[in-house]
Order: C-alpha cells, then sequence, then structure tokens
C-alpha cells in the first residue's frame, strides 16, 4: 500500500519576527483564536491566563498558523467571560499582568506569529468606573449610555420592545431611580454605550492606541455591527427578536452609522503603518451587508458567519462561497472563512462527524483568503453537551431556564471546555489544578500529546494541510475555478491545486483531477482508492475532502 495522503508532514513552519511591513499579510492569514480561559492554566486555579497562552506558543507556531487572535483578558467581573469589560487598558489579575501581554507579543513575533486583541466596543461592564458614575446619577456619564424614562404608569414598563440577545428584556430599571431604565443589548452586567456621544468615540481610539504602541498586530472587534441604534429606539415587534447568531434586520443591528466608526477605526489603524489590522464580529443578513464592513476604507476583514452557519450540502456550500467571494471582491477585500468559534456548537457536532469536520477543515483551508480556527478545532474536539448545571458560566443559560435560549445560546459552555495538552493528569495538562468546566474523560485520547506524531491524527491532518497552503505558491487569495463533479461533489481549481469534496456518505467514482497530496479521511491512499472503481476513475470516499497536485 501506498503511504497514507495523510503523513505527508515534511515542511517545516517558518519562524521568525514577522516582517513589521507586510501589507497584505492578513488576506490569506490562518488566524487561530485562543479562548484565553480554556487555553492553558499556569498557576492552577482552574482558569486559563496569559502565561499559560506564552507557554504554549510553540503548538501554534508548530501548528502553522500566521497569527493569534486573543479573547478579553481585562479586569472584568465575568458576567459573559470577559466581554463585560470594567477597564480596557489593563489585565484581569486573575490573567496575568501587562507585563505578560508584552512578553507574549515579543514571544509571538520572535516565532513567525502575528497577535490580534478582542475589542469591545458595543457596552462597558456594569463594574467600569463611567457607569458606576452613571448609577450614582452624574449626568456627563449617563449621557454616554442609553437611559431612557419607561412607558406605562410612573415608567414601570421598558422604554420598548427590545429583547436581549440573552434572553429577557434588553431594559434593566436603574436602582434607586423608579421609572428609569438603561439599554443592555446582552446581560444586564453590560450596559451599551451611547456612540452619538463624542467622549466614547475618543475613549475606543485611545484604547486602541494604548495597545497599538504596545506592539499589537490589530483587534477583531466585538458586536462591531451594533454600536449604532434607529433614531428614536423604534419597537420593532415581538415576531422578530433578536438571537446571538441571529441575522434579522433589526433597529440595533448593521445600522449604516456604524460604518464611520469603522472609517475612523481604519485611518487609527493606518497611521500605525499598512501591516495593523481591524476584523469585524458583524452578523448581518446578506453577504453583501457583510462585505460593507471591508469597504476599502474600513475594516480589513469581517468573519464569514453565512459560511459557518451552512449545513453539510454542496449546493448550499456552493452557494455561499460563490456568494461571500462575490460579495467581498466587488469591494476588493479576501473573504474569510470560519467553521467553530467560541459562541457556537462545534464543528464536529454540528457537521454530524469527525469526518465530516475534518473534510470541511480541507475545504475551508483550499479556498481564496484567510481562515479563523478556534482552538481544539484542530483536535476535533466535540462539543460538550452533558456539563452540570452548576458548572455552567453563560449568562443566556442561566438568564433563560427553561426556553429555547436555554438549547441554543446555552450550548456556549459546550464548546469552550478547556483544553487538553496531556494524556492524563488532573485536567489533561491543562493545568497543574481543574479545569473550570469539566473536562470529559475520554479527552486524553484527543490531547495535544496523544494526536502529535500520529499521521491519521486530525492534530496532524491540520499541520499537513497549513504547511502545504505555505508551499503552494499563490494559493492564498488567488481566484478559483469550479470543475464538473458528480452530485453531492464539489471540485474547482487552485494554482497548484484541485480540491475535490465528496458530502455524499457514499462513496463517488470519479476521474483523478492529479496526484493525491493530502486526503481528510485517515489510512485512505489512492491505491484503495483505485481498489473497486471503473477504469480511470478513483473512488472518492465518503464525507471526505481530497487535495491534489495539478
Ligand atoms: C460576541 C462574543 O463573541 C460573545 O461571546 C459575547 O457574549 C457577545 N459578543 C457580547 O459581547
Amino acid at each position: 500500500m501506498t503511504q497514507p495522503a495523510t503523513t505527508r508532514a515534511t515542511v517545516p513552519a517558518p519562524a521568525g519576527r514577522p516582517p513589521r511591513s507586510a501589507p497584505g499579510w492578513w488576506r490569506d492569514a490562518v488566524i487561530y483564536q485562543v479562548y484565553v480561559r480554556s487555553f492553558a492554566d499556569s498557576d492552577g486555579d482552574g482558569t486559563g491566563d496569559l502565561p499559560g497562552v506564552r507557554q504554549r506558543l510553540p503548538h501554534l507556531a508548530a501548528l502553522g498558523v500566521d497569527a493569534v487572535w486573543l479573547t478579553p483578558f481585562y479586569p472584568s467581573p465575568q458576567a459573559d467571560g470577559g466581554y463585560d469589560v470594567s477597564d480596557h487598558r489593563s489585565v484581569d489579575p486573575r490573567l496575568g499582568e501587562l507585563s505578560d501581554v508584552r512578553a507574549l507579543v515579543t514571544e509571538a513575533h520572535a516565532l513567525g506569529l502575528r497577535v490580534l486583541l478582542d475589542i469591545v466596543p458595543n457596552h462597558t461592564s456594569d463594574r467600569h468606573p463611567w457607569f458606576r458614575r452613571a448609577l450614582a446619577g452624574d449626568p456627563a456619564a449617563r449621557a454616554r449610555y442609553h437611559f431612557r424614562t419607561g412607558r406605562g404608569e410612573r415608567g414601570a414598563l421598558p422604554p420598548n420592545d427590545w429583547e436581549s440577545v440573552f434572553g429577557g428584556p434588553a431594559w434593566s430599571p436603574v436602582p434607586g431611580a423608579p421609572g428609569l431604565w438603561y439599554l443592555h443589548l446582552f446581560a444586564p452586567q453590560q450596559p451599551d454605550l451611547d456612540w452619538r456621544h463624542p467622549r466614547v468615540h475618543e475613549e475606543f481610539a485611545s484604547v486602541l492606541r494604548f495597545w497599538l504602541d504596545l506592539g499589537v498586530d490589530g483587534f477583531r472587534f466585538d458586536v462591531a455591527h451594533g454600536m449604532v441604534k434607529a433614531d428614536g429606539l423604534p419597537d420593532i415587534g415581538a415576531a422578530r427578536q433578536a438571537r446571538l447568531i441571529g441575522a434579522q434586520e433589526l433597529p440595533f443591528f448593521d445600522q449604516d452609522g456604524v460604518h464611520e466608526i469603522h472609517r475612523g477605526w481604519r485611518r487609527l489603524l493606518e497611521s500605525y503603518g499598512p501591516d495593523r489590522i481591524g476584523v469585524a464580529e458583524a452578523w448581518t443578513p446578506t453577504a453583501e451587508r457583510t462585505a460593507r464592513y471591508v469597504r476599502a476604507d474600513e475594516l480589513h476583514q469581517a468573519f464569514n458567519f453565512h459560511f459557518l452557519q451552512t449545513g453539510w450540502e454542496a449546493g448550499e456550500l456552493r452557494q455561499v462561497i460563490e456568494e461571500s467571494l462575490a460579495a467581498t471582491a466587488g469591494v476588493g477585500a479576501p473573504s474569510t472563512w470560519v467553521l467553530s468559534h467560541h459562541d457556537v456548537v462545534r464543528a464536529r457536532t454540528r457537521l454530524g462527524s469527525l469526518a465530516r469536520a475534518r473534510a470541511a477543515a480541507l475545504l475551508m483551508l483550499a479556498l481564496p483568503g484567510s481562515a479563523y480556527l478556534y482552538q481544539g478545532e484542530e483536535l476535533g474536539l466535540p462539543e460538550v453537551a452533558e456539563l452540570p448545571r452548576a458548572a455552567r458560566r453563560d449568562p443566556a443559560f442561566h438568564r433563560a431556564p427553561g426556553t429555547a435560549a436555554e438549547g441554543e445560546q446555552g450550548m456556549r459552555d459546550g464548546c469552550r471546555v478547556p483544553l487538553p495538552w496531556e494524556s492524563d493528569g488532573p485536567s489533561f495538562g491543562f493545568g497543574p489544578g481543574g479545569s473550570w468546566l469539566p473536562q470529559p474523560a475520554a479527552w486524553g485520547a484527543l490531547s495535544v500529546r496523544a494526536q502529535t506524531g500520529d499521521p491519521l491524527s486530525t492534530l496532524e491532518l491540520y499541520r499537513t494541510a497549513l504547511q502545504l497552503r505555505r508551499l503552494l505558491p499563490g494559493l492564498g487569495d488567488s481566484a478559483m475555478e469550479w470543475l464538473p463533479a458528480p452530485a453531492g461533489v464539489l471540485a474547482f481549481s487552485r494554482p497548484g491545486l484541485v480540491c475535490l469534496l465528496n458530502t455524499r456518505d457514499e462513496a463517488v467514482c470519479t476521474a483523478a483531477p492529479g496526484e493525491l497530496l493530502l486526503c481528510s479521511v485517515p489510512e485512505e491512499s489512492r491505491d484503495a482508492m483505485e481498489a473497486g472503481a471503473p477504469a480511470d476513475q478513483l473512488r472518492i470516499p465518503a464525507n471526505s475532502c481530497t487535495w491534489w497536485a495539478a
């Protein structure tokens, strides 16, 4: 038998400081999301931290990614996993110190990795000094948030009908001020800022400069579609309420006014050089609406949530790929691709099997543009559905018990279970203590240690794919061409590569597009594909993706 195609891991990941002036590096970059609380714990308190990330940077360099996006590590009461920030220029003492960020950036650069931080501009924590002053009655501070008088007798009802993304009303009463309410699109501990106020703009510009001066390479902007609300905060009708990943047209999401904010941030980023980037977390109804966030004078990238939300069906996948590429080409930006992140069910579980998740990864990494990986995806981790109620931390779970939100948004803890690094030990090497969410007993076999060097493992599949991606010149952001393919199969060519995706639950026979480079199915080989196939054809395995040298 010939070597299985998943063993071709021969190219070392490049090391060394990324060139500071490499305009356009992000157009085909593979960016790895580190969910800091669940990545690696250095001090044994059960929560991941920045020193833990520093220790594990070599894993990311060896994996072959180009950049790291760190989820919020700022001081926070952790009402929403750190997306409730009480100080934007500092580090939560439980997660490290400012010196750790400096060292992390230096060490990442030395390994050839860029570093993006997560900025949360739509809201602050209710413990942020501004909101504390606002609650204490300071009118200047109140003007930076959305305070409104309620409806009904003595203002006893919320000012409008908006619902929080996490369930329940988007308004909470101001303690000690009957009839007065404040707006929070997310948890009550996350009051929305009013971006019509110039001080809010100044503050975030200053925060961005603070981190850029420290050497970071850019930012992921949380709720980048949410900062501007429709004038007059109009009712929307109960039937059209939001959910975190909803893409409805709503008076508080994807308003045209947000684009002026992004233009300002682009100017600020460019004042630091052409290689500092901004990425929009923007949920919109269509690819065209998403592309508006990456017009030439706005941000550099936007997450492609339409791709992530597409099911395992060849026609639908082709359509979303075409629409994404057309929309971004229309504004001169690259597309991005993402299969998993910390707010959605892990791809392996969402797509129905590890085989499909592995195939989807090879599809994503063969597409033109930039790809985002979520920690643990390279290990093929499944969603952890069975978590004890008391262990759950997602505010949506506790805010809407027994409702649809509990089933949907309450699932967010299941993709945040700390990573297994070692095959055994108290938290599988996550740290010297336990882990803030319990890890399944079977995760030792999925650990980095267990998978490293095993040519059939998901980790080695990702490593090989990322190495090949670097090896094939021009693969990055160049064009793709669809090729004829049987029903249920997608075939397309890229410079030096043909990619074949079989979404069917059975093998499909087709002509060989070239020499087999990589196959998502462990132990599959060209010989095995020839066996049982008609002359001049190959049996492409069920639920697989293959790369062919062309
Ligand atoms: C999007 C983040 O990804 C999510 O985790 C968070 O809950 C909301 N924004 C609110 O900040």
